[in-house]
């Protein structure tokens, strides 16, 4: 495994592969990596000849500059994860490599980008595109994969392929959880063991109102998780919304489409968690 950290370095790698007819995957990530990540290296790496892994923490994404500064920086330990799972470039830049000029690229992929994530992250998605379109046009990947943890993000940038015209396969991974049901993220490690233990009221709520949503309207079914995580201790709910899963609509009736995930975001203490489920 190489540890690349300029893009003529990266360029210059990959075009000598590409000329071998090699296909490459490329799993953009901003490091503090875990089990989550894990996932989708081997899933790139079972379906590619050759992968790179990003490891940046992008701040044009950061619309709070506290939580960019808090943000864990695990390069080593990655690395060692890394090479355990068969990646074979970590790409792990400077920002001003990244970006040697400030990017003002402005992107819009309104309505996605406005709703839940884009309302209370204002500029978070268009950080999220600029650094994910430089990403696409540094490794000119066959396949990019993203979790479905961050879905809205997955739903934007399909979205910003689409019109961009990137020719690659933007493949989507499950959410992958602990034994107990707490969705993996970067952001569990700032969690208490006080935190972590009442951060998992966040998963449960989500189940048990997949089976609510069974014998109960959406609205019933909204109030359920609202009302569960207000009762929750050290829970704050931000939003919970139950939309259509490809255009993140809200829904009113289970029967306006038939694709529909509920997106959540909670704080726990300070640390800012995400979830989603699907009802159907
Ligand atoms: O999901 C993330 O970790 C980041 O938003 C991404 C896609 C790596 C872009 O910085």
């Amino acid at each position: 495994m190489k540890l690349i950290q300029t893009v003529k370095e990266l360029k210059a790698q990959l075009d000598v592969l590409r000329k071998e007819g090699k296909q490459i995957g490329l799993v953009p990530t901003m490091g503090a990596l875990h089990e989550g990540h894990a996932s989708l290296v081997r899933r790139a790496v079972a379906e590619n000849d050759v992968v790179v892994v990003s490891d940046f923490v992008n701040p044009t994404q950061f619309n709070d500059q506290n939580d960019l500064i808090k943000y864990p920086r695990t390069l080593e330990a990655d690395c060692a994860l890394l090479e355990k799972e068969g990646a074979h470039i970590v790409f792990a830049p400077s920002v001003e490599e990244v970006y040697p000029e400030p990017d003002t690229r402005q992107f819009s992929y309104a309505p996605l980008d406005t709703v839940m994530e884009g309302k209370y992250r204002p500029g978070h998605f268009n950080g999220v595109c600029q650094i994910v379109s430089k990403l696409f046009m540094m490794v000119e990947p066959h396949r990019a994969y993203f979790g479905e943890k961050d879905f809205q993000q997955l739903a934007i940038i399909r979205e910003m392929v689409k019109q961009m015209q990137f020719p690659l396969q933007i493949v989507g991974c499950p959410i992958v959880r602990e034994s107990d049901g707490l969705a993996l993220s970067s952001r569990n490690a700032r969690l208490s063991t006080e935190e972590r233990q009442q951060a998992l009221n966040i998963s449960k709520t989500l189940f048990a109102s997949v089976d609510f949503s069974k014998t109960h309207t959406v609205a019933e079914t909204q109030a359920f998780v609202e009302e569960s995580i207000a009762k929750a201790d050290g829970l704050e709910l931000e939003y919970f919304e139950m939309v259509d899963g490809l255009t993140l609509q809200k829904v009113n009736n289970w029967e306006d489409t038939d694709y529909i995930v509920g997106c959540i975001t909670v704080y726990c203490g300070e640390v800012r968690l995400i979830d989603n489920i699907k009802y159907k």
